[in-house]
């Protein structure tokens, strides 16, 4: 048996307000929503991949009060360097606040909806590095200059390898 990743469902205020920003700054598409009972809250599911029906969903039922806080953060992987300078730009545009962090496997940014919840947009490196470690990074570069940095920044910490030389070894440790 392996447990697969499929979603998360959150608490929320505001639905319109959150809505804005998932689906208009993120690119979600609302794959349903309706109330989770007889007057029950409304679920809002979402998703940016068919395989999944949702991948996020938004419960509007949350009364505490200030920014979400038992939520460290969702994490996104992008499939290029580009998506990652198109997501910032996205973001800059709708004015949030980001936190560029490399963690020498991965190249970040995080950020947080308009409810606080934490959120990562992230590439994945050619590298591993024992975790965490977490260095900001300039957006500003290329992909070339961004991977030439973050292999010279990496390349002295513990177990600095190949991705691939992870993987297999992750792979063998289970045997
Ligand atoms: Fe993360």
């Amino acid at each position: 048996m392996k447990l697969k990743w499929s979603h998360t469902v959150l608490n929320i205020k505001n639905a319109e307000k959150i809505l804005d920003f998932y689906v208009g700054t993120l690119g979600f598409q609302i794959s349903d929503r309706g109330p989770l009972a007889k007057n029950g809250p409304e679920i809002i599911f979402m998703s940016q991949d068919p395989n999944e029906h949702h991948q996020i969903g938004l419960v509007v039922s949350r009364e505490d009060e200030g920014p979400s806080n038992s939520l460290n953060h969702l994490s996104f992987r992008v499939d290029s360097f580009d998506d990652v300078k198109t997501m910032k730009n996205k973001l800059e545009s709708a004015n949030v606040d980001i936190l560029p962090l490399c963690h020498g496997n991965a190249l970040s940014l995080y950020f947080k909806d308009p409810e606080g919840n934490g959120l990562e947009v992230f590439w994945d490196t050619p590298w591993h590095v024992t975790q965490p470690q977490t260095v900001v990074w300039d957006t500003n570069l290329n992909e070339k200059e961004a991977l030439a940095w973050v292999e010279e920044t990496f390349k002295d910490k513990p177990n600095f390898t190949k991705l691939e030389n992870y993987k297999s070894d992750f792979v063998n440790r289970n045997l």
